[in-house]
């Protein structure tokens, strides 16, 4: 199926079967994966696949077990049209957006979990995180096979998280860590309604955790969403 112009692959195995010919024939993938609602932080990274391997590959997959209950899963942006839109004009070749069905079937029981660097800072407020990210990527990476995957150092933690599961894990794979990308006011570059989805998030950890010592500390990215909430609004 093609969607703009870009080929779009639903599940794991038609995946993997269009990535085994393309590294049969000696071409190397590179591979950036996302939640989509997809905007310049995501592009750099893309066009970094793009220039950098023969084949790039973008994923599409909004990943259930990185949300705890209360964290609004359902609510989270999706803006599947004009994302594969970019990809195509960036030049990826292939989509890859899998059912929730083909990553997790009925009786699905297999996580990945990264001791000692999951935990403290986001893993502290959020404890079901990082396994849901471990756990979707090495999937992701399974199905797409890629020699380089592209991740953004705006999210310094799950850098850190994912290059010690590819290291620990033999995965063969180079994680390339891109630098931020920010807006004039120097905040990290994020799509509006990921914000509004980031300031929701945020606003629900504050209220949750007065009481269970939150520190000052870990409240600054609930602010920095806040600011980053009232500009793009005033705009
Ligand atoms: O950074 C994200 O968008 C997600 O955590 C990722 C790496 C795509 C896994 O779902």
């Amino acid at each position: 199926m093609e969607l703009h112009g870009v080929k779009i692959v639903e599940s794991p195995d038609d995946m993997r079967a269009w990535s085994f010919e393309q590294r049969c024939s000696g071409r190397t993938i590179g591979f950036v994966p996302t939640m989509g609602a997809l905007h310049e932080g995501h592009a750099s990274l893309m066009r970094a696949a793009a220039r950098g391997n023969d084949a790039a590959v973008a994923s599409i997959f909004v990943n259930p077990t990185q949300f705890a209950p209360h964290e609004d899963f359902n609510r989270y942006p999706r803006t599947f049209d004009a994302d594969c839109r970019l990809s195509e004009e960036i030049g990826m070749q292939v989509v890859y957006a899998p059912t929730a069905a083909s990553m997790y079937p009925e009786g699905y029981a297999t996580y990945v979990n990264i001791e000692r660097v999951s935990q403290g800072l986001c893993g502290r407020s959020r404890p079901v995180f990082f396994r849901g990210v471990a756990t979707v990527v090495t999937k992701l990476f399974n199905a797409v096979l890629p020699h380089r995957a592209y991740f953004g150092q705006k999210d310094a933690q799950q850098c850190a998280v994912i290059k010690r599961m590819a290291r620990d894990l033999d995965m063969g794979i180079e994680i390339v860590e891109m630098p931020i990308v920010r807006e004039p006011d120097g905040l990290a570059t994020s799509g509006g309604g990921r914000c509004a989805f980031r300031v929701r998030f945020s606003m629900r950890v504050i209220s949750s955790n007065p009481a269970n010592g939150t520190r000052r500390g870990s409240w600054m990215p609930c602010v920095q969403a806040r600011r980053r909430w009232t500009l793009t609004m005033l705009r």
